[in-house]
């Protein structure tokens, strides 16, 4: 394995493995890698979808997306991140499934809305872009750091009302229309706003944008102030890696400590397609 960094902060890069055939010994290493350096690039690999979830499900269970138009019809578990429909045509602007899709521009912790949150995703660009469509993702841990002790101690005691129809009523186009889609009922769940990682026991901010409904018995307009603070000052460049994609890059990230959002590209014109496989949580978020 050649092993590379990607940014001072945030990510490596491993080449000269294969996806579809690891051994024991480079799936310990890559498990070490994830978890210190909470992203992992893998370059060059074109590995069909059943390969993907075989990869992914050394790791453990898979999520199904709760949207359904968003999954594939011949896997489940694989939650397709493209403009592009399974018969390879371009998804207008005005269509449901896109305006859906559209909101991870927005930055978000993947199934932040679920009550055991995702331990990590594996997205494999299959199409990707050449202007725009890069995906960012920030070192949650380090934002955290940075925070004075007094902001660090309050917001401690914090927690967070997460919705997934929230992602909806951000939508300008969505909140709007009778047809939002068709999605798995979930109700609403509470996480900590800082929370510690099961293996790292280290502190992080558990933000995810998209989600966030209110600071929980907290005034309503102050508590979207400070989110917005704390999420401002996460998305600095130097808590953030830019990926620029190339076909067949893999990159799977730690949602437990990471936070990301895509760049816009022009998606009516350009097709991008993105699979993504999601690993199940184990444990409810704790609190730092
Ligand atoms: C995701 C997502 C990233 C991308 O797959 O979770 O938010 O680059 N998309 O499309
Ligand atoms: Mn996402």
């Amino acid at each position: 394995m050649k092993i590379s960094k990607l940014h001072k902060n945030i990510g490596v890069s491993i080449e000269g493995i294969d996806l579809k055939s690891i051994n024991d010994k480079d799936f310990e290493r890559i498990q070490n890698l994830w978890i210190e350096n909470l992203i992992i690039v893998f370059p060059n690999q074109n590995i069909s979808d059943e390969d993907h979830i075989a990869f992914g499900k050394k790791f453990g269970e898979l999520e199904i997306h709760p949207s359904l138009s968003h999954r594939s019809s011949k896997n489940s578990e694989i939650y397709r991140v493209s403009n592009v429909d399974e018969e390879g045509k371009i998804i207008p602007d005005k269509q449901t499934s896109w305006q859906y899709l559209k909101q991870s521009w927005l930055w978000h912790t993947d199934s932040s809305f679920r009550n055991i949150p995702s331990n990590g995703s594996i997205l494999h660009g299959i199409i990707t872009t050449k202007k725009g469509g890069n995906t960012l993702f920030a070192n949650m841990y380090s934002a955290y750091n940075d925070l004075d002790s007094s902001l660090k101690e309050e917001i401690k005691q914090l927690k967070v009302v997460h919705d997934h129809d929230y992602i909806i009523n951000l939508s300008k186009e969505l909140s709007k229309k009778k047809d939002k889609g068709n999605y798995d009922k979930l109700s609403p769940v509470v996480h900590p706003l800082v929370r510690k990682h099961p293996l790292t026991n280290k502190p992080s901010l558990f933000l995810s944008p998209h989600t966030m409904v209110k600071i929980k018995d907290y005034d309503e307009v102050e508590g979207r102030k400070l989110l917005d603070k704390l999420t401002e000052h996460s998305i600095q460049e130097k808590y953030v890696y830019k990926h620029v994609w190339s076909d067949d890059d893999i990159l799977m990230w730690d949602n437990r400590c990471t936070m990301h959002s895509v760049e816009p590209f022009n998606n009516n014109s350009v097709k991008r397609i993105m699979h993504r496989v999601t690993l199940v949580g184990d444990q409810e978020p704790k609190r730092a």
